[in-house]
């Protein structure tokens, strides 16, 4: 039981079920003061129903509760505060920590059921932006968080390997373009072509028909299409893995849109047999004002699909072929329309599970508070700003401890940690700006702090040669150690609310409120002095240590022991 649930027992039994558990439960607080106690009980509620004041039903509860596992109760106002045990608190969630180690934490919410996370799925032939950089760590943090609470993550890259622009790409290599070059950097190249076409159709509409002409023939499979495309696609994807490598993200599957390609034509089935489709101006379209939406365009009058027509396909894929039981789709906020009219087209069409579909969304990264784009070719290279993070890391280190043994390794890890770090400690809607400055700091609210935090708890417990003694009652009573127990014990709570929020900030940010109380601790305490609770603080550290290294590990960052 955590104190909230302690404190609603002890209340329960003495107001002889004029509130349910439940309902007190949901009435107790966190005191703002850690000396107003651990929990606070506002009596309100209660004054109702006994009609009395409440100072006077404050004062008569204090009286009548069980002192059991409470240090103090006492009565300020309209409120009962109560001071847990502290004793009795350590001891239970030192001895769990210590025992469950990284597995503090784990649950059973998602009955081994699959959770599908379509993330990254950055468009080929374009360099990946900072905005699929989001995509790709918010979806496998996310991934990582639903397992922990015990779903299956399925990772779905699905690229963006479809679409017209594939038919104006190749009209463009074919009018400019050298295969030398494109095997030289494909990415750089292949964005240079699509950029040239733009500029240059912009005077000769030749080349748009051109370009509607090719991405057809690609669409009926014709072999020098289909060769051309599979070039751009393959060449993309080497580049892509170099980035996917460094992060140390992997999917369980790369299908993109190209491969909904001959899975549509049961969609417009669907769609027709269920009278939805209607004809406007030759282009077909799913009336959606029933849900305040614009209707969704699902057949161009050309005959060509579109982007939600292969999401509409992917979507019946996916419920198919891994029976999901939640689908999330970790795409910019940008998208929130596509969304909400893919979800209302399966629900036009009956699919209940529709409901199971949530779209995470996310704020825009901007440099010099404004927005990235790569329409004009001004991108910011993500391999590069990894590359950059972790030659930072590395002077860092060569400043700070000279013969760490393989400093490259942890270079690396802390260079691409922080970049990753400082993408989920915000709130994934809120928009932020990218300075790597600020990023690769290594005090404040960095990646690097926490794992820097880390290490020196690692290293603490080396020195001390601390090892688990199984049977040993680990407990400790000071005020010192008390913030840091209650973050341990809450961290339970804490994986729970970032799964349903779908919030990897949750625990971001608690690992760096850990990381500050532990830092407090020990700069406060003697930890290794030798009297009788000597072993319970290291307990407490080797307790926190493994918390920061869960949660690292949930957000996907590494934490090197020594630093
Ligand atoms: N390729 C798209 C883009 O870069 C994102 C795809 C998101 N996933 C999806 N199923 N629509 O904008």
């Amino acid at each position: 039981m955590n104190n909230k649930e302690l404190v609603a027992a002890a209340i329960f039994q003495i107001t002889q079920e004029q509130l349910t558990k439940e309902e007190i439960l949901n009435l107790l607080e966190t005191p703002k003061f850690a000396n107003h106690g651990d929990v606070a009980f506002p009596v309100f509620s209660l004054a109702k129903l006994y009609r009395k004041a409440p100072q006077k039903i404050a004062e008569e509860l204090v009286q009548a509760i069980d002192e059991g596992p409470f240090e103090k109760v006492n009565a300020v106002g309209s409120y009962v505060n109560f001071y847990m045990d502290k004793q009795m608190v350590s001891s239970n969630v030192l001895s769990q920590v210590l025992k469950e180690g990284s597995h503090f934490g784990d649950s059973q919410v998602g009955n081994n059921e699959n959770v599908t996370v379509d993330m990254s799925s950055p468009n080929i032939a374009k360099p990946i932006s900072m905005g699929h950089l989001r995509s790709t760590v918010i979806g496998n943090s996310i991934s990582l968080i639903m397992e922990k609470i015990g779903y299956c993550s399925i990772r779905i890259n699905h690229l963006g390997d479809w679409g017209t622009q594939f038919g104006k790409l190749i009209v463009a290599y074919r009018e400019w373009g050298t295969e030398e070059k494109v095997r030289q950097e494909p990415i750089n190249e292949l964005l240079r072509l699509y950029v040239k076409f733009h500029e240059e159709a912009e005077n000769d509409s030749r080349l748009e028909d051109e370009a509607r002409a090719w991405f057809k023939r690609l669409e009926e499979d014709d072999p020098a299409a289909i060769n051309l495309w599979e070039w751009f696609r393959s060449a993309s994807l080497t580049e892509f893995d170099k980035i996917y490598n460094m992060l140390e993200v992997t999917f369980d599957s790369t299908n993109g849109e190209a491969f909904y390609n001959d899975k549509m034509d049961e969609v417009i089935t669907l769609l027709e047999e269920k009278n939805l489709l209607k004809e406007d101006k030759g282009a077909e379209i799913v009336d959606l004002s029933a849900y305040d939406l614009n209707p969704a365009m699902i057949r161009k009058s050309d005959g060509a699909t579109l982007y939600i027509t292969r999401d509409l396909a992917a979507a019946l894929y996916r419920k198919r072929n891994y029976h999901f039981a939640k689908s999330l789709y970790v795409v910019g906020n940008e998208q929130s329309i596509h969304f909400k009219q893919l979800k209302a087209v399966l629900k036009e069409l009956g699919f209940e599970w529709s409901d199971d579909m949530v779209h995470i969304a996310f704020g825009l990264i901007t440099q010099g508070g404004k927005k990235l784009s790569t329409r004009k070719g001004k991108i910011v290279l993500l391999e590069e700003v990894l590359n950059e993070a972790t030659a930072a890391a590395l002077a860092q280190i060569n400043e700070k401890n000279p013969d760490l043994p393989n400093k490259e390794e942890v270079a690396h890890q802390v260079g691409v940690g922080a970049v990753i770090f400082h993408d989920l400690k915000n709130d994934r809607l809120n928009t932020f700006d990218f300075e790597l400055e600020e990023v690769v700091r290594f005090e404040g609210e960095t990646g690097p702090y926490v794992q820097y935090t880390y290490a020196r708890a690692m290293t603490l417990l080396r020195k001390a040669q601390f090892s688990i003694d199984s049977a040993a009652n680990y407990a400790l009573a000071d005020e010192d150690s008390w913030e840091m127990i209650k973050l341990i014990q809450s961290y339970p709570e804490i994986v729970l609310q970032a799964a349903e929020q779908y919030e990897p900030s949750v625990l971001a940010k608690h690992s760096i409120r850990l990381a500050q109380a532990f830092n407090r601790y020990y700069a406060h305490t003697k930890i290794l002095a030798a009297d009788p609770y000597r072993e319970s603080r290291l307990a407490l550290v080797f307790a926190a240590a493994t918390i920061l290294k869960e949660s690292l590990r949930l957000l996907g960052v590494h934490a090197p022991s020594q630093m």
